[in-house]
C-alpha cells in the first residue's frame, strides 16, 4: 500500500506538488480536464502554453500504454484559464487507485473547483452506436475497490463522501447546451467503470447492460470519486468508440476504439471546448 511505504502524507505529497506548479504557471487555473485516448491534442491548442511532462512532476504517475502520452498543459482554452491532463493513466497498468488519481488531489490544492473528464467506452444501451457522444450521468463502480478506503484526511473531504450529484446537475445542463449550440446530438447516461484490462465477457457486458449501465469503460470513476471527495464539481464525457462485447459481429480491438475516437476527435474537441467556456463565464 503506497500510504505506508512513504513517511509523508498523501495530503503533504499533494501539496508540495501543487506548490511547485503554481511556481511553474502565470494564472491560476480555473477548469481542469482529463483527455481520454484520442483526444489528448486538444491541448496542444492552448493559447500560452506551458507544458510539463508528468515524468518531471513529483507524484504522477507516467503512463507506458501507447496513446497516453503523458503531459499536463495549462494555458487558456475558449480563453478560461485550464490545466490539461494530456493522456491519464489506468488502474489496469499496476498504478494503485492512489497513484492514478493524485493529480486531481493536486488540482485541489490548485484551487481548482471544476473537473471535464473524458473517455472512450463500449456502447451496451442499444440506442448508441460507435461515433456518439455521452454526457455521463452518473456511474457505476464495478472496479472492485473503492480509491477512498484507507485513513481519511479531512483535509481533503469527510470520510463518508455525498456521491448523490457526482456528475454535477449544473455542469450536465451546460454540456447539453454547449452540445446544442454546435448542433451535436449527445446521449446522456450511466457509464460503468471495470478494472481491465480484458475487455468483458459478453456475459458481463449483459449484466452490466441489466444493472443499469448504458456504457462500459476503463477509466473516470476513481478520478470522479476523488473530484467528490474534494467537494469539485465534474463533468464526463464519453466517446461510444465500439459497440460492446457481445454486441458486434466482430472482435473487440483496441485498434478499433482508436479509429473511432479519431474520427471523432474534432466533435468532440469543440464540445469539450465550448463547454469549458461556459463553465469558465
Ligand atoms: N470496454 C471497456 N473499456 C472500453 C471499451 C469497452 O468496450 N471501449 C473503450 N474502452
Amino acid at each position: 500500500m503506497t500510504q505506508l511505504q512513504t513517511k509523508e502524507s498523501l495530503y503533504d505529497r499533494a501539496r508540495t506538488t501543487a506548490e511547485l506548479l503554481k511556481s511553474r504557471i502565470k494564472e491560476q487555473p480555473k477548469v481542469a480536464l482529463i483527455l481520454g485516448s484520442g483526444l489528448g491534442a486538444l491541448g496542444d491548442t492552448l493559447e500560452e502554453r506551458i507544458a510539463i511532462d508528468y515524468s518531471e512532476i513529483p507524484g504522477f504517475p507516467v503512463s507506458k500504454v501507447e496513446g497516453h502520452a503523458g503531459q499536463l498543459a495549462f494555458g487558456r482554452l475558449g480563453g478560461v484559464p485550464v490545466a490539461v491532463m494530456q493522456g491519464r493513466v489506468h488502474y489496469y497498468e499496476g498504478w494503485e487507485m492512489e497513484d492514478v488519481t493524485f493529480p486531481i488531489r493536486v488540482f485541489a490544492l490548485l484551487g481548482i473547483k471544476d473537473l471535464v473528464v473524458t473517455n472512450s467506452a463500449g456502447g451496451i444501451n442499444a440506442d448508441y452506436v460507435p461515433g456518439d457522444l455521452m454526457i455521463i450521468s452518473d456511474h457505476l463502480n464495478l472496479t472492485g475497490v473503492n480509491v477512498l478506503r484507507g485513513d481519511n484526511d479531512e483535509r481533503f473531504g469527510t470520510r463518508f463522501p455525498d456521491m448523490s450529484d457526482a456528475y454535477t446537475t449544473e455542469l450536465r445542463q451546460l454540456a447539453r447546451k454547449a452540445a446544442a449550440d454546435l448542433g451535436v446530438d449527445v446521449k446522456e447516461g450511466v457509464y460503468a467503470g471495470v478494472a481491465g484490462p480484458s475487455y468483458e465477457t459478453p456475459a458481463e457486458v449483459r449484466m452490466i447492460g441489466k444493472l443499469g449501465g448504458d456504457v462500459v469503460g476503463m477509466s473516470t470513476v476513481p478520478e470522479v470519486i476523488v473530484a467528490s471527495h474534494c467537494n469539485m464539481r465534474v463533468v464526463g464525457i464519453s466517446c461510444i468508440t465500439n459497440l460492446a462485447a457481445g454486441l458486434s459481429a466482430h472482435k473487440l480491438t483496441h485498434e478499433e476504439v482508436k479509429i473511432t475516437a479519431n474520427q471523432v476527435r474534432a466533435t468532440f474537441g469543440a464540445l469539450v471546448q465550448k463547454l469549458v467556456e461556459s463553465i469558465g463565464r
